[in-house]
């Protein structure tokens, strides 16, 4: 915690969130353009939980798909974040490039950007994070075309001593269903949800599910992706949300809903869009997935056989095992 506010030129606002306001900054010696968050501090209360826990996990988390936090300059009534500079965050991004304005981004790019927010994920899960506001606008993109996750305000550390978190955390439209039903006791699996919904959204350039509220979030959910039952999801009926009279729809074809999604970034899509949280794919298996064996080296199906490839969204698991994830969590002892 070295550098001081003096060392940076302000310039204009880059973006205004609950807790803080973002601008653009110059180091005055260097001549580096950075992004500055300031936090503004009640006297009251000291340094707000959320910006100390922001800090705590981005000085650690160092990746090429992590924003970089370079600096903390801390002063009486104001707490600046000195970032690495990105041109645009993933949704201001989505509506300047899309093609026919549409907001939706070329199949290549696509996956350019889908494979770098799974690297990006895979970082934080194997470092215990779980990310937990992952949105197109928390996603920010520089001008060579790198994808960087940002915004770590609201995530935590797996293995502070409490294991249920707050339902309140994630933005609704990429909530996943299992959160929404009521569940405290999330894993990593959340994370996976928000990327597929991201995945559909670069597609097409409209969100996914754009629900208004806990419940309309929920239908949009089951209107494409069928209501859930104990068939097709052991224990859903225990939920505390969940609803006996719920509106019984059956599932889409999500690939009238996005026509120029290929097979093999659909066949991805389905699994992470499983509603069960233990049938979602973890980003290390969506990374072996072949629709990047281009940028894997993969052979034509290495690493993920037919098999695999085979989302039975229809079949109970085979055992309630532990999930792996849950295993981590459990076995993990680290303290912001
Ligand atoms: N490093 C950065 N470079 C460029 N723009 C940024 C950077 N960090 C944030 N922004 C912009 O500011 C907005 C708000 O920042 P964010 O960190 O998400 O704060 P909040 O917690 O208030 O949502 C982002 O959506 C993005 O548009
Ligand atoms: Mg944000």
């Amino acid at each position: 915690m070295s550098a001081s506010s003096s060392q940076f030129q302000q310039l204009e606002k880059l973006g205004e969130g609950t807790y803080a306001t973002v601008y653009k900054g110059r180091n005055r010696a260097s001549g580096t353009l950075v992004a500055l968050k300031e936090i503004n501090l009640d006297s009251e209360e000291g340094t707000p939980s959320t910006a100390i826990r922001e800090i705590s996990l981005m000085k650690e988390l160092k990746h090429e798909n992590i924003v970089t936090l370079y600096d903390v300059i801390h002063t009486e009534n104001k707490l600046t974040l000195v970032f690495e500079y990105m041109d645009k965050d993933l949704k201001k991004y989505m509506d300047t490039h899309g093609y026919n304005k549409s907001g939706a981004l070329e199949p290549q790019l696509v996956k350019s950007f889908m494979f770098q927010l799974l690297r990006g994920i895979i970082f934080c899960h194997d470092n215990r994070v779980l990310h937990r506001d992952l949105k197109p606008q928390n996603l920010l993109i520089n001008s060579k075309g790198e994808l960087k996750l940002g915004d770590f305000g609201l995530a935590r550390a797996f293995g502070i001593p409490v294991n249920t978190f707050s339902n309140e955390v994630v933005t609704l439209w990429y909530r996943a269903p299992d959160v929404l039903l009521g569940s405290r006791n999330y894993t990593t699996s959340i994370d996976m949800w928000s990327a597929g919904c991201i995945l559909a959204e670069m597609f097409t350039g409209k969100p996914l599910f754009p629900g208004s509220s806990n419940e309309d979030q929920m239908l949009k959910i089951f209107r494409i992706m069928g209501t859930p039952n104990e068939r097709t999801w052991p224990g859903v009926t225990n939920y505390q949300n969940y609803k006996s009279n719920f509106n019984v729809f059956i599932p889409q074809d999500l690939s009238i809903l996005i026509p120029n999604i290929d097979s093999l970034a659909l066949n991805l899509l389905q699994g992470l869009l499983q509603m069960r949280p233990d049938a979602r794919l973890s980003a290390r298996q969506s990374l072996q997935h072949p629709w990047f064996n281009e940028y894997t080296g993969n052979g034509s199906n290495a690493g993920f056989d037919q098999q695999s490839l085979q989302h039975q969204q229809q079949q109970p698991p085979q055992q309630p095992q532990q999930s792996q994830q849950q295993q981590i969590v459990q076995g993990y002892s680290y303290q912001v």
